[in-house]
């Protein structure tokens, strides 16, 4: 029977389909073959264990960065494949602590993924590439962040955090349950502005969140809301300014050394930086170390004694200074930051000229590698019963654990507001 006979197909045209079907089929095996073969029998890091999906596709990480899970996946993938791993076809993750020097150390270099952190083309600190860059940068906020300077806005803090006590105990009277995540960022936001432009926002006077919703916004525009608070704190003047931010201690300090004296869009982009990097990581270790005290009366209880033990009259408010000397709340901070820490996933860097080898296994020059403090910040090797906040192993801390907690990230680029 002819089949083909009625719709016109010719036996000639059937093998000539037939042929392109088979010459497609072959190339498309032969390019499978060599993306395979590219991504695994002749890559550079073809040495490095890591699931097969992940050494073909960048997929699996994208994946689980979406899902909100990409750290808790770099863990499970390092008890599979251990403590050097490809995450990504060009990219490395390392759990060992002796990686933390060697890719954090003066020779890092950020890669493009940090290119985002800036104002009109102006880089702010976080994403100047190196230390060599950084460095200027560094020298103007540093002195800003002195512990000298922290301790003299004590007591602009205490004003908020009273502030912020007022509304516990309102909501203690009316029995009314606290929504950690808005409150903390209420006072985290009111305390930033204030010691770092000299700015009054007062949304735990108002209990109101549209600033936060402003900022959210005009971040994403243009820093409008950095423009307008670099404006009226430079108009108020400094004779009227009622005490000294951390903007008037960089002017002062590119007065004393020309050399870190930052440009009007660099004081912009570091008012963005400082406003973003210091309210929601803030707010987040308050809420997340509230949250563990809050399911461990044991815990609560050791800490009410030792400060009732430091501070007999409850009237007098807490000092920083004598606060710092108590181990239990060392502790009880520490815990909260090995936990929760805000920024807990995977820092990357390029792997430094001559390249690196980590656990004996050698990482080229110009690979993408880094570590996630969410992993080594959970090693029940370093850190028995990794999940428990046990606020007490910090009493005699080994080097292990000194090494092994890195929440401010480590080396010449670690936080500036570590303080
Ligand atoms: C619990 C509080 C905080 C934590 C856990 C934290 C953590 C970090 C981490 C992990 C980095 C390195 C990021 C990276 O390499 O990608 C960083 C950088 C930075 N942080 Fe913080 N931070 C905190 C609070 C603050 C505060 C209060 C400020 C300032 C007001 C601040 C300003 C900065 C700046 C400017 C950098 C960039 C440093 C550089 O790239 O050289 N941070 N922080």
């Amino acid at each position: 029977m002819d089949l083909f006979g009625s719709s016109g197909l010719s036996s000639s045209r059937l093998a000539s389909t037939n042929g392109l079907i088979t010459v497609t089929f072959l190339a498309a095996l032969v390019s499978a073959i060599a993306f395979v073969s590219s991504r695994i029998i002749s890559h550079p890091l073809k040495h490095i264990p890591g699931s097969t999906l992940a050494t073909l596709s960048t997929w699996p990480l994208f994946w689980q960065s979406i899902r909100g899970k990409r750290a808790n996946w770099i863990v499970q993938q390092h008890q599979k494949h251990g403590p050097v791993i490809r995450i990504a076809p060009h990219k490395v993750c390392i759990s060992s602590d002796t990686g933390i020097k060697l890719i954090y150390g003066n020779k890092a270099v950020k890669t493009h993924v940090y290119d985002t952190f800036r104002y009109r083309g102006v880089k702010m600190c976080i994403g100047l590439p190196d230390v060599k860059s950084a460095h200027s940068r560094r020298k103007a906020l540093l002195p800003a962040f002195s512990r000298q300077n922290l301790l003299e806005m004590e007591p602009v803090i205490r004003n908020h955090l009273q502030h912020f006590l007022d509304w516990l105990e309102k909501f203690e009277v009316t029995n009314t349950p606290v929504d950690t995540f808005k409150w903390f960022r209420y006072l985290t936001f009111d305390v930033i502005t204030d010691i770092a432009f000299g700015q009054q926002i007062g949304m735990l006077q108002s209990g109101d969140s549209h600033f936060i919703g402003q900022v959210e916004l005009r971040n994403q525009r243009n820093g409008l809301y950095a423009i307008r608070a670099r404006d009226s704190w430079a108009s108020a003047g400094e004779a009227n300014r009622p005490r000294v931010d951390i903007l008037s201690r960089i002017e002062e300090g590119g007065k004393v050394d020309p050399s870190t004296a930052l440009s009007d869009e660099e004081v912009i982009a570091e008012m963005m930086e400082i406003l973003n990097a210091g309210s929601d990581t803030t707010a987040n270790t308050a809420m997340f170390t509230s949250w563990e005290l809050a399911r461990r009366p044991d815990v609560q209880t050791k800490l009410h004694e030792e400060l009732k033990a430091a501070f007999p009259d409850p009237k007098e408010s807490l000092d920083i200074e004598r606060l710092e000397r108590l181990p239990f709340f060392d502790g009880v901070c520490r815990e909260g930051l090995r936990l929760h820490a805000p920024i807990p996933s995977y820092l990357e860097r390029y792997s430094p000229p001559g390249g690196i080898t980590v656990c004996e296994v050698p990482i080229p020059a110009g690979t993408i590698v880094g570590m996630q403090a969410y992993t080594n910040h959970r090693d029940p090797s370093v850190y028995p019963d990794p999940d428990n906040f046990a606020p007490e192993r910090w009493y005699e801390a080994t080097a292990a654990m000194k090494t092994n907690y890195f929440p401010f990230s480590a080396g010449p680029r670690a936080c500036v507001g570590l303080k």
